[in-house]
């Protein structure tokens, strides 16, 4: 594997992710680079490949960059002038274009492949779990969104459009409407594996919530 072209990818990502405060910040991309880098051992898959999408995963998203298209176009720069093959250039911009939550509701999507379904599965594990709940709050406050509602019942079946037009949600509504649905929706056996613990660990801290939402604690 090359570690100069890994290095620079990390260093790439770090600069355009630094500044993030809606917890896309650099600290997500490591967990997700590690995440990855444990899944993509078991399942066998390319490891470079699936390194190098799982540092730039976020660097082209919509919520995160006013103009996606001259985003997408400067990492393909990028990743040409580091020294990358067409191929693997390729290989990175499909996985990286194609695996977020909202293109996964949107039925022309196209099926990843192994490496992208592992970073998916990166990405998604972390947003579940104690660090999943830690998220979702501090997303939910930069949002300026209520923590819990119980006359916003949360929105099942969404499209992308839907999804992704989303004015107001409430903290609690989001693990209804994302969160408990990540741990079935994983790729790959390593994935769902570790998926379970944190799926249970956010059951629990829910009914907790619950419980003293109604007074009973
Ligand atoms: P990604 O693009 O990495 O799949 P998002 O950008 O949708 O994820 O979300 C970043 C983090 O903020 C995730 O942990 C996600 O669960 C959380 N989040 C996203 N939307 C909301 C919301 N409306 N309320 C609370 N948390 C949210
Ligand atoms: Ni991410």
């Amino acid at each position: 594997m090359n570690q100069v072209q890994l290095n620079a990818i990390q260093k790439y990502a770090h600069a355009q992710l630094q500044a993030d405060k809606t917890g896309h910040g650099f600290d997500h991309i490591q967990r997700v680079v590690a995440i990855a880098r444990q899944i993509a051992t078991q399942e066998q898959a390319n490891l470079f490949i699936t390194l190098a999408a799982a540092y730039l995963h976020d660097v082209i998203d919509d919520k995160l960059v006013a103009d996606p298209q001259a985003a997408q176009a400067h990492v393909r720069t990028f990743l040409s002038t580091a020294g990358l093959t067409p191929t693997e250039v390729e290989q990175i911009m499909v996985i990286i274009t194609n695996m977020s939550f909202a293109s996964t509701l949107n039925k022309d999507t196209p099926s990843l492949s192994l490496e992208g379904q592992i970073v998916q599965d990166a990405d998604w594990l972390d947003a579940i779990g104690a660090i999943g709940i830690i998220r979702a709050v501090y997303f939910g406050g930069a949002h300026g969104e209520k923590i819990h509602d119980p006359a916003m019942p949360p929105r099942h079946n969404m499209s992308k459009e839907e999804y992704r037009n989303l004015d107001h949600e409430t903290i609690i509504n989001h693990f209804d409407e994302k969160l408990f649905k990540i741990s079935a929706m994983l790729n790959t056996p390593t994935g769902r594996k570790m998926a379970a613990h944190r799926h249970r660990f956010m059951q629990e801290f829910l009914a907790e919530f619950h419980a003293e939402w109604a007074g009973q604690k």
